[in-house]
């Protein structure tokens, strides 16, 4: 077997609307796994206009998911952060890509079913290939792991399909030219921690999404102290007092919910938070996660703020990133295309 470098590669949508979802299942994994690994995060703006984006919303979001980044704690100096569009290698290998995955396995996507809606033959072709394009951003630089919340699982799957049936379909081809039995990794998804699935605070059996017409249902990134507080008060729960062991959230979605994100924020497993506070009221365990949520997410609020005041210094952190990418993905790219059969200058 190839032994490859552990790399982690991931990437978030410039969407607007960045949450506690993404923050606590995808963003603080992305600041944890920075002491041990290679990291590249990636402002993934080619994905985001598989639908329609406002051109002057995107470019604002695009600077805001990397003030995130940084105010989060990710060091752009140490790591890779960039806009996926600034390196033209990520639309180059989705199009190899393109022809590698098959019809079949791009049907069986619940999330482009989710999207596209009954209005199937209305949505971009884009969206449609859209994992392919995904598998192309871990494997453009050879990534071994991928932090991502549980919703990603799937994509990832694909990911490791592509990789291996790319793997399969050249296997003389890449021994020839003497990159062993494998050219590509299979990624590891890394879906770790009591919150890689928060739920809507108005409604524990949905996930809390940036699309949720209703903004009760989400904490943003950029809430002050007060709206966080209001959020927390109006989350939906039930009148029963917090079990004592995970076995008693059965049938309580939201209860099991609140206490997730509680345990994500304070570092601790579900089960530690539930022994302190397994009996005790909603009103009173508000209370406490409200102190919890909002001493950690303002300063990382307030912090985005600050950042957005300066978009030349973001651009300059996204065109740093962005040349070093590009570095990284060169002879990759090159050894793919070579492999296929591809003559090349
Ligand atoms: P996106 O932009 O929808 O979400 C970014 C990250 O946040 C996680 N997430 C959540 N985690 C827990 N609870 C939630 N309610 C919640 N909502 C979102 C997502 O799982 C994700 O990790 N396809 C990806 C972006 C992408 C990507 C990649 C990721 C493009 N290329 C390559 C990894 C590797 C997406 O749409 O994430």
């Amino acid at each position: 077997m190839t032994d490859f470098p552990m790399r982690v590669f991931s990437g978030v949508q410039p969407t607007g609307n960045l949450h506690l979802g993404n923050y606590l299942g995808a963003i603080t994994n992305f600041v944890a796994l920075q002491d041990k690994f290679d990291c590249i995060y990636c402002v993934v703006d080619m994905h985001a206009v598989t639908v329609w984006q406002d051109p002057q919303a995107l470019a604002h979001n695009t600077r805001e998911v990397t003030a995130a980044f940084i105010a989060a704690g990710i060091d752009a100096k140490s790591h890779i952060v960039f806009n996926q569009s600034q390196v033209s290698g990520h639309a180059e290998l989705a199009w190899i890509f393109n022809c590698v995955a098959r019809m079949g396995w791009l049907n069986r996507m619940t999330q482009f079913k989710e999207k596209a809606g009954k209005h199937r033959e209305n949505a971009s072709v884009g969206l449609f290939t859209y994992p392919n394009l995904m598998a192309a951003d871990i494997l453009l630089y050879q990534a071994t792991h991928v932090p991502v919340g549980e919703d990603q699982k799937q994509h990832l799957e694909l990911s490791r399909d592509i990789a291996q049936k790319f793997n399969t379909d050249f296997a003389t081809a890449i021994a020839e030219k003497g990159f062993g039995d494998q050219y590509f990794p299979l990624p590891e998804p890394l879906i770790t921690g009591p919150a890689a699935r928060v739920m809507s605070l108005r409604d524990g059996t949905n996930k809390m999404s940036k699309s949720d017409p209703s903004d009760l249902s989400r904490i943003n990134l950029s809430d002050d102290g007060d709206t966080i507080a209001k959020k927390i008060r109006k989350a939906k729960t039930d009148p029963e007092p917090l079990p004592h062991e995970a076995a008693g959230f059965e049938g309580r979605p939201e209860a099991q919910n609140l206490v997730g994100i509680y345990a994500a924020l304070a570092g601790k497993s579900g089960d530690e938070v539930l022994t302190e506070v397994g009996g005790q009221q909603f009103s009173q365990f508000k209370e406490r996660l409200t102190e919890l949520a909002v001493a950690s997410l303002a300063p990382v609020g307030a912090e985005m703020t600050r950042l957005m005041d300066d978009p030349a210094f973001i651009d300059q952190v996204l065109a740093d990133g962005a040349g070093r990418a590009r570095e990284l993905a060169a002879p990759i790219l090159h050894g793919a295309k070579d492999i296929i059969g591809f003559i090349q200058s």
